[in-house]
């Protein structure tokens, strides 16, 4: 059963969520048509990710999107979205410039972009930032494991934390997190035995994606799960549904109709 589209989902409930042993849904949303839908389907949190830049722009990696394209997203997910809690990523060299920097950043994704929340990637790095906007009232997502903004870094969208040390780091930067005042972290493509202790040992929910069943949440990118995005996808996607293909039917059933005259329709008929 979905939840009743009544009352709108708040910071605070998701960690009321996790104490009672409810699974938190999270999806991707880049518009208001598409927050509308998930929104009418009981997801409860919609993530404007920088995700955008790959499955919206056209682009290889999520580096190119700019404060101006996150904030024109966030405002229109923002109308679409009625129940669910809208989180803004923040964008690369949005939050690691300077904490004044960050704290103005997070503020307008919140002021103008109309978002609940920010999410920002990495651990050790960011905890000031993540307190000093916690401390000013801005919720933040922390995220961790494979953080896309790291990519050159990284060498690519791979697995992290397989080996010992770097699962033990992670499980003390979650940790970390939670002490700057984190609400919830995403663990991106990691072992879901790690995924497991890093959720047994907060209070905080995790959500995870290609994080294994034990995580407090699921997030995925909502062009994968509805067959939309033409790239490269990652192996723990679930493809619910193949309406790319549609959409090229549809577009191809119209453009037959256009070309034999049959729409639109000769006057008398309208
Ligand atoms: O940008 C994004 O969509 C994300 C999710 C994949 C967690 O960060």
């Amino acid at each position: 059963m979905t939840p009743e589209p009544t009352r709108p989902v708040r910071v605070p409930d998701l960690k009321a969520m996790k104490r009672r042993g409810e699974k938190i849904v999270m999806l991707t949303a880049y518009d208001a048509s598409m927050a509308r839908l998930l929104d009418r389907a009981g997801v409860d949190v919609l993530l404007v990710g920088d995700s955008l830049g790959m499955v919206i722009m056209g682009c290889e990696t999520t580096l190119p999107v700019t404060m101006e394209a996150m904030l024109h997203h966030v405002r229109a997910v923002r109308r679409g979205a009625r129940r669910a809690l809208v989180v803004a990523d923040m964008p690369f060299l949005s939050y690691q410039v300077s904490l004044e920097g960050a704290v103005r950043n997070a503020g307008r994704l919140i002021q103008e972009g109309g978002a609940s929340a920010v999410k920002l990637e990495g651990g050790r790095p960011v905890l000031e930032v993540v307190r000093r906007l916690c401390d000013i009232g801005i919720p933040v997502m922390g995220h961790l494991g494979l953080v896309p903004q790291s990519v050159h870094k990284l060498g690519g969208f791979r697995p992290r934390a397989r080996d010992e040390r770097e699962a033990a780091q992670l499980l003390e930067e979650a940790r970390e997190l939670e002490a700057a005042g984190a609400f919830a972290i995403v663990l991106e493509s990691i072992p879901a035995d790690l995924a497991r202790a890093v959720t047994a040992s907060l209070e905080i929910p995790t959500i995870g994606i290609g994080a294994g069943p034990h995580c407090d949440g699921q997030v995925l990118v909502s062009y994968d799960i509805f067959g939309l995005y033409e790239g490269p996808r990652p192996p723990f996607v679930k493809q619910y549904a193949r309406l790319g293909e549609l959409m090229v039917e549809a577009a191809r059933a119209y453009a037959e109709d256009v070309r034999q005259g049959r729409f639109p329709p000769p006057e008398e008929q309208a």
